[in-house]
């Protein structure tokens, strides 16, 4: 089994959600002997934007000038490393009620055509199922527990969306929120974190499409 793990927080040491990441891996590997480890640091190495010259994955023209040349194959390591995986285990922080922009930039460039969807005359298609993704989302506030609250995060919910529509069903988080809210409620989170990512690890991979099946 392939695991790929991610962070994108810029927070370093401080970092819940690197923390959160590191022990997500630790336990699938003690869970899933055999598992192998593929690392991508955001923070340190992120794609750039999508730009004129990095968009030869949509376009399907040939790359004209070198810059083009290498942005096309930073798009390709990137959607390659992503369809290898088997699980991916995302370290995604609440920045702006949304995630770092580091973190979509890589989406950006693993959103391709051909690769992790199409379109078809019923619609778009999911390319990259039977994979399990493990998002470690940390949080200033409380999002989770009210309707209002719920509205208003687009990080949680923008990648359940996006690796839905990669054709991924099983979507899991292990939460940390409410962070920011002073050392109990900062102790409070990372206990609920600690449950989540005992249940989150030890459950076999690709079990959405499991159940379906049964
Ligand atoms: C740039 C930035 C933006 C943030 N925006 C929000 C926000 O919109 N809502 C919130 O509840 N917390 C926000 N926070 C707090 C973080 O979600 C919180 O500190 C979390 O632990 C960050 O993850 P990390 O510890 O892995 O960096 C923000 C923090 C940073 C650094």
């Amino acid at each position: 089994m392939q695991l790929l793990h991610i962070d994108s927080a810029i927070t370093g040491e401080q970092s819940v959600s690197r923390e959160l990441t590191a022990r997500i891996v630790g336990a699938w590997q003690a869970s899933h002997p055999g598992t192998s480890v593929q690392y991508l640091d955001l923070a340190a190495q992120a794609p750039s934007h999508l730009s004129s010259d990095s968009l030869g994955f949509r376009t399907g023209q040939a790359a004209a000038t070198e810059l083009q040349r290498q942005e096309n194959a930073v798009s390709e390591a990137l959607v390659s490393q992503f369809l290898a995986a088997d699980v991916i285990v995302v370290g995604a922080p609440l920045y702006n009620f949304s995630i770092p922009s580091q973190l979509k930039a890589w989406i950006d460039r693993i959103a391709q055509t051909g690769r992790t969807f199409k379109y078809t005359d019923k619609g778009p298609v999911g390319l990259a199922g039977g994979k399990t993704v493990i998002v470690a989302s940390s949080r200033g506030g409380v999002y989770s527990t009210s309707e209002g609250g719920q509205a208003l995060e687009h990080q949680e919910s923008y990648l359940k969306v996006v690796f839905g529509f990669f054709g991924i069903t099983d979507v899991r988080f292990v939460r940390a929120e409410g962070v920011g809210m002073g050392p109990d409620a900062k102790a409070a989170a990372l206990a609920n974190a600690d449950r989540d990512l005992q249940a989150h690890t030890t459950v076999a991979a690709n079990q959405a499409r499991v159940a379906q099946a049964a």
